[in-house]
């Protein structure tokens, strides 16, 4: 390849084609820089410090200023050479003096450079604590949780819709099988919300807690494995669960087919966690029928205490004929937003009302945790180095302790 082409060629990082036409200093032009070479002036290897001022400056005026007086066109004059009519010796005495001001001109600093070895250990990286705390969350190692003596049965309701009941379940569930419990989730509102984010198919038409409720199909035939997730299983719910709140209204014992149902549950498990509707219709009911325990999900926004009130006269009313044994045990404050003062208040207007049953973890507002279901996964298999799922991981944590600690108190 000839020399003009190559001159053609643009550079692979974009310089234009004749690699020379724009150096700094080249084609008698100053560079932007101020670069005082061209391609005509000998660079010297080094400065003679023995050469005096006026030697240097021989054939330029010391202090010799272009036309307009500016230091880049005194360094224009001396770089266009035999075009701009200088001598090249006179060039190479204009750098001399040009580098000799440079460093008469500058002070040394006597400072130590700031430590230049980093402290922080790898330990601290972002990235090593996202993968810390997803080791945490996915738990290879098997450590367990407490688990409890008998099985906990807990419905988690509000009747406001929206507040995360169904986020809530899913994940805690997942914690909860992660750390070595035994979990069957019971989608209980027609939305199969809970069943979409385990991955658990609920189309029309298969076996699913309907089928529990109005047929009296044993649980275990339609609980399906959560994949991914040992120990976890899902009793799905279809669209045919909206028909069941009229139809159960003729049924015999209508409040009590899901605690017979669980009742008659064969397996070993730890935990039910019951996903209700935002409603107090009839499925509520069974599931404050069938539940020992009741875990409210309170968003921290403000609507979020209205109709509250209702949930736990509900309760009452539940308790009062119908199960002895339901409690409100825990409430789990949700889509906590830090950089809203609201989301403060509420949460310390709950604790102030609720004191104790509320867990200390608060579930932060995060993309991941509204993201996970899309996958038909939970946040903590979806991003177990999330926020959203190592506060998930904390609240089960915190279940699985009170429950162990009020089991040891009785
Ligand atoms: N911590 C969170 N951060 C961000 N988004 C969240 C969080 N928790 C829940 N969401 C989102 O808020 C919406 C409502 O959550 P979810 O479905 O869990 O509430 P719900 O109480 O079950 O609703 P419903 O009353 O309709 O059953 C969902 O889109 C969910 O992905
Ligand atoms: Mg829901």
């Amino acid at each position: 390849m000839s020399d003009a082409a190559v001159g053609r060629m643009a550079s692979p990082l974009g310089w234009p084609g004749d690699p020379t036409a724009h150096r700094p200093g080249s084609a008698g032009r100053p560079s932007p820089l101020g670069w005082p070479w061209s391609r005509t002036t000998p660079i010297p290897d080094t400065i003679d410090p023995t050469v005096s001022e006026p030697e240097q400056s021989a054939g330029a005026e010391p202090g010799a200023q272009s036309e307009s007086g500016s230091e880049t066109e005194e360094a224009l004059m001396v770089d266009a050479g035999p075009q701009g009519g200088s001598p090249d010796g006179a060039a190479t005495d204009a750098s001399h003096r040009r580098i000799r001001e440079v460093l008469d001109a500058a002070t040394v600093s006597r400072e130590t450079a700031p430590d230049p070895v980093s402290r922080e250990t790898d330990d601290d990286l972002p990235i090593a604590i996202e993968a810390r705390r997803a080791v945490a969350v996915l738990n290879p190692s098997g450590e367990a949780m407490p688990r409890p003596p008998a099985t906990r049965i807990m419905c988690v309701a509000n009747q406001k819709g929206g507040v995360g009941k169904t986020t809530s379940t899913v994940n805690l569930a997942v914690a909860l099988a992660l750390h070595g419990s035994r979990v069957l989730v019971v989608d209980l509102d027609p939305q199969g919300n809970a069943s979409t984010g385990l991955g658990v198919d609920h189309h029309a038409g298969i076996p699913s807690i309907y089928d529990v409720l109005i047929e009296g199909v044993p649980l275990a035939d339609v609980a399906a494995p959560v994949e991914g997730v040992p120990g976890l299983l899902c009793v799905p719910a279809t669209i045919d669960l909206a028909g069941a709140e009229i139809e159960l209204v003729s049924v015999v014992a209508r409040e009590t087919r899901l605690r017979r149902a669980i009742e008659a549950y064969d397996g070993d498990l730890d935990y039910v966690l019951i996903d209700c509707p935002p409603s107090l219709g009839l499925l509520t009911v069974n599931a404050l029928v069938a539940a020992r325990e009741v875990l409210i999900p309170i968003q921290c926004e403000y609507y979020a205490l209205e109709g509250l009130g209702q949930l736990l006269r509900n309760v009452d009313l539940v308790k009062a004929h119908l199960n002895n044994d339901v409690e409100v045990t825990t409430i789990l404050l949700t889509m906590y937003d830090g950089r809203t003062k609201l989301a403060d208040q509420v949460a310390a207007e709950v604790r102030e009302h609720f004191k104790d049953i509320v867990l200390s973890t608060v579930i932060p507002r995060s993309v991941r945790v509204s993201e996970a279901p899309g996958y038909g996964q939970s946040v903590m298999t979806y991003d177990p180095g999330s926020r959203g799922a190592t506060s998930y991981l904390s609240a089960a944590r915190e279940i699985a302790v009170r429950g162990a600690k009020e089991a040891a108190a009785t």
